[in-house]
């Protein structure tokens, strides 16, 4: 069958045609718990009424005039990430993995600042950091990056979880960062131990090299504090995010602090549309709603409700090998490939996501509420349960 849309997507064959809170509502008017919210975007869920009344009144004012005049909305969206992040200086971009150029780009430009002639990257093993020809080189997973070589230098892929390893390289001279999601999303829904981060922030400022963090899916919300960095008591040298940020209009952050944050000047990286004006107020209001709203307490709790519930229910299942997460960042690893259940959830109302070929991931709305919890609670176990 000819498709116009390049095959870059194995899709499910459904077409949701409206949204509200948890819900996605399909073309017959059926049903369905949304537990990946578009992939970690919808933090405040679907057809979100203040989001809507932002974006067209926006939208009615004017969308877009690019970075070569004053934008107020940005310039108020900087303030507030900055205030909430202990940042100092903020770049807009339109997804997270253009926020990661950016992370890149600051490394190098910094590395070369200080007489490096090779600036390389430590990056990890599963990691995952985009699809641009830079960021699928950082990602840690080689069946990404099959068939388009030639990549770029400048990265050496290490262990998750493993600060020795990173230790191990303290005298080479051609390191310039530590690039790190706080939780591996896509790979596995890896949570490291509690001192991993505080780890790498010490290795770092001993060697001198910038400590970057992926937190395009952990950022905004999701793990139960604004920044996922932020259940530690370090502030990093830069940190970039996307998904939740906008709540589904696409818009991406690179926040700096220090000496990373003067790196970018003039004429050396840019983008026509990143922080204009309509993306802007949509995310204003989203940020607004996440950390004055204190969502991220009631994320927290419902993380925390999640993982006591899978844990008992599912405590003598013997093909459950492990269920981890932190706030709405929930995985169920399994002892088998359990791909198929994303379709058996479909069709019993709900969307969830597997990856790394094992690990139920639930990436929920922030919003979702315990009655909610527990109907997904139910899909899920029954899921595991019909397992044959
Ligand atoms: C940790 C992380 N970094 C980067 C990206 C890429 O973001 P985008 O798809 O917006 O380019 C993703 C997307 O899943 C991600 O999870």
């Amino acid at each position: 069958m000819s498709n116009s849309i390049m095959n870059t997507y194995g899709r499910l064959p459904v077409t949701f045609e409206r949204g509200e809170g948890v819900w996605l509502f399909d073309r017959e008017g059926n049903r369905y718990l949304d537990a990946l919210s578009g992939i970690g975007v919808c933090a405040l869920g679907h057809a979100d009424p203040d989001v809507a009344e932002a974006i067209s009144a926006q939208a009615k004012r004017l969308l877009h005039t690019s970075n070569l005049y004053q934008i107020d909305n940005q310039q108020a969206l900087a303030d507030k990430l900055t205030d909430i992040s202990g940042m100092t200086n903020c770049f807009f971009s339109n997804s997270g993995a253009e926020a990661n150029e950016a992370a890149i780009k600051i490394a190098r430009k910094y590395g070369y600042e200080k007489g490096v002639k090779t600036p390389t990257i430590i990056t990890f093993n599963q990691s995952f950091h985009g699809r641009t020809l830079a960021t699928l080189t950082a990602t840690g997973n080689s069946a990404i990056k099959q068939g388009f070589g030639p990549l770029p230098d400048g990265f050496i892929h290490l262990d998750y979880n493993n600060p020795e390893q990173v230790d191990a390289l303290s005298d080479n001279p051609n390191i310039v960062a530590v690039f790190v999601e706080p939780v591996q999303g896509e790979g596995g829904l890896n949570v490291p131990d509690d001192t991993y981060l505080d780890e790498l922030y010490k290795i770092c400022r001993k060697n001198g090299w910038l400590l970057m963090l992926d937190e395009v899916q952990t950022g905004n919300g999701r793990t139960g504090t604004y920044f996922a960095y932020q259940h530690h008591d370090f502030i990093p040298d830069v940190v970039t995010t996307a998904k939740g940020l906008g709540n589904g209009v696409p818009i991406g952050a690179c926040l700096a602090h220090g000496e990373a944050a003067g790196i970018l000047v003039p004429g050396t990286h840019g983008s026509t549309y990143g922080g204009n004006p309509l993306a802007t107020a949509a995310a204003l209001t989203t940020v607004g709603r996440i950390y004055d709203g204190k969502l991220t307490d009631h994320t927290a709790q419902m993380g925390t409700y999640f993982l006591e519930q899978f844990k008992s229910r599912l405590a003598d299942n013997n093909k459950v090998a492990n269920i981890r997460g932190k706030g709405l960042m929930l995985g169920i690893e399994l002892t088998e490939d359990c791909t198929q259940l994303v379709a058996e959830a479909l069709n019993k109302g709900a969307l969830i996501n597997v990856t790394a070929g094992k690990v139920i991931r639930l990436l929920p709305p922030l919003i979702i509420q315990q009655e909610e919890a527990d109907q997904l609670v139910d899909i899920v176990c029954d899921l595991i349960a019909g397992l044959g």
